[in-house]
C-alpha cells in the first residue's frame, strides 16, 4: 500500500531581500495578505491536504514565525474576558498540537535543495510535501490536496506546474516533458532557471512538491548549479535519470508570486475582493481609481 503524505517541509530561511526594509525585522512569511500572514495560507492548504506534521527550515531572525504558531495566553484571556469569541476562533487556526511542528535551522543559505536536506532526519522514510509559502494559490480545492489525490494514483515524485511566458522561464524550474496527459505530465528531466533558448518547455515548477525519500539521497550527491546553490530541481531531475517516475501536475487555481512586489500586490487585491466584508468598499475604490487613471491618460 502507498504511504500517505502526512509531513510537509516549509523552507522559510530566505532573507526576503526583495522586501527590504520591511523584512529587516519581519520574516517575509509573516507579511500579510489582507489580515493573514503568507505562512498561514500555506499551513491551511497543508492541513486541507491531510498534513499532520509541519517542518520549518528556518534561519536567524525568524523567531517571529515560531511565536506566531505558539499560544498567546495574555491575548487569549483578554479576548475571552471581552467575549470576543469570533477572534478567539480565528486565533485557533494559528495553534499547533504539541509535537506537530518542528523547527530546523539552516545555518548557511546554500539553496532550496540544501534547505530540504536539513530536514532529512525528520522526514525519515516516507513521501513528503514541500511547500514554498511565497507561492500563494487561490483554488476551490486547495492545490496540495489536488496533488495528494493525483499522487495517490501515480506515486513517484510530483511537482506543481504551470505554463509561463517564454520571457519568464529563466525564473523557474522548467520541465522536460516525456508525455503530456493533460493535468498530469510525465517528465524526463528538469532544469533550474534555464536561459530562454535552453528551456526544454515553458511548463514551470510552482512551489508545491510531493517527493519520495529517495530525493534525500540525491540531495547528498548534487553539486551547486543555478545561482551557485544546491537546487532541489537537480535532486528531482536525478530521479528521472535513475528511471524513477516524476510527474508535473497542472493544478486548477490562480497562483500569485508573493516573492515579488507586483505579485504580492495582485494577491492583496484578489484576496481583498474575495472577502465579503471588503469587496463592496474595496471594489468601488479600485473601480474609481482605474476610472481616474483612464481619464487622466
Ligand atoms: C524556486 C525553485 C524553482 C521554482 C520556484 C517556484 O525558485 O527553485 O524551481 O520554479 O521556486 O516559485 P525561487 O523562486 O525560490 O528562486
Amino acid at each position: 500500500m502507498k504511504k500517505r503524505v502526512t509531513k510537509a517541509v516549509f523552507p522559510v530561511a530566505g532573507l526576503g531581500t526583495r522586501f527590504l526594509p520591511a523584512t529587516k525585522s519581519v520574516p517575509k512569511e509573516i507579511m500579510t495578505l489582507v489580515d493573514r500572514p503568507l505562512i498561514q495560507y500555506a499551513i491551511d492548504e497543508a492541513r486541507a491536504a491531510g498534513i499532520k506534521e509541519f517542518i520549518f527550515v528556518t534561519a536567524r531572525g525568524k523567531s517571529a514565525l515560531e511565536d506566531y504558531f505558539d499560544l498567546a495566553p495574555e491575548l487569549e484571556s483578554k479576548l475571552r474576558k471581552d467575549g470576543k469569541d469570533e477572534l478567539l476562533e480565528i486565533l485557533k487556526t494559528t495553534n499547533m498540537d504539541s509535537g506537530a511542528i518542528a523547527y530546523i535551522r539552516q545555518h548557511k543559505a546554500l539553496g532550496l535543495g540544501h534547505a530540504v536536506w536539513c530536514a532529512r532526519r525528520l522526514i525519515g522514510d516516507e513521501p513528503f510535501a514541500v511547500m514554498l509559502p511565497d507561492d500563494v494559490i487561490a483554488a476551490e480545492k486547495p492545490c496540495l490536496q489536488q496533488m495528494v489525490e493525483a499522487h495517490a494514483e501515480t506515486g513517484g515524485c510530483m511537482v506543481a506546474a504551470m505554463e509561463v511566458p517564454g520571457s519568464k522561464v529563466s525564473s523557474y524550474g522548467v520541465l522536460d516533458i516525456e508525455e503530456d496527459m493533460g493535468s498530469i505530465v510525465k517528465i524526463k528531466g528538469m532544469v533550474e532557471k534555464p536561459p530562454v533558448h535552453e528551456a526544454p518547455s515553458n511548463l514551470a515548477v510552482i512551489g508545491r512538491y510531493i517527493l519520495t525519500p529517495n530525493i534525500l539521497k540525491n540531495l547528498n550527491s548534487i553539486k551547486p548549479s543555478a545561482g551557485g546553490e544546491l537546487q532541489l530541481t537537480d535532486a528531482i531531475a536525478a530521479e528521472t535519470a535513475q528511471g524513477n517516475n516524476v510527474f508535473g501536475y497542472r493544478f486548477r487555481g490562480e497562483r500569485f508570486d508573493c516573492g515579488s512586489k507586483a505579485g504580492f500586490l495582485q494577491a492583496t487585491v484578489s484576496f481583498g475582493l474575495a472577502r465579503p466584508e471588503l469587496c463592496e468598499e474595496f471594489g468601488q475604490y479600485l473601480h474609481d481609481m482605474v476610472a481616474m487613471r483612464n481619464a487622466a491618460q
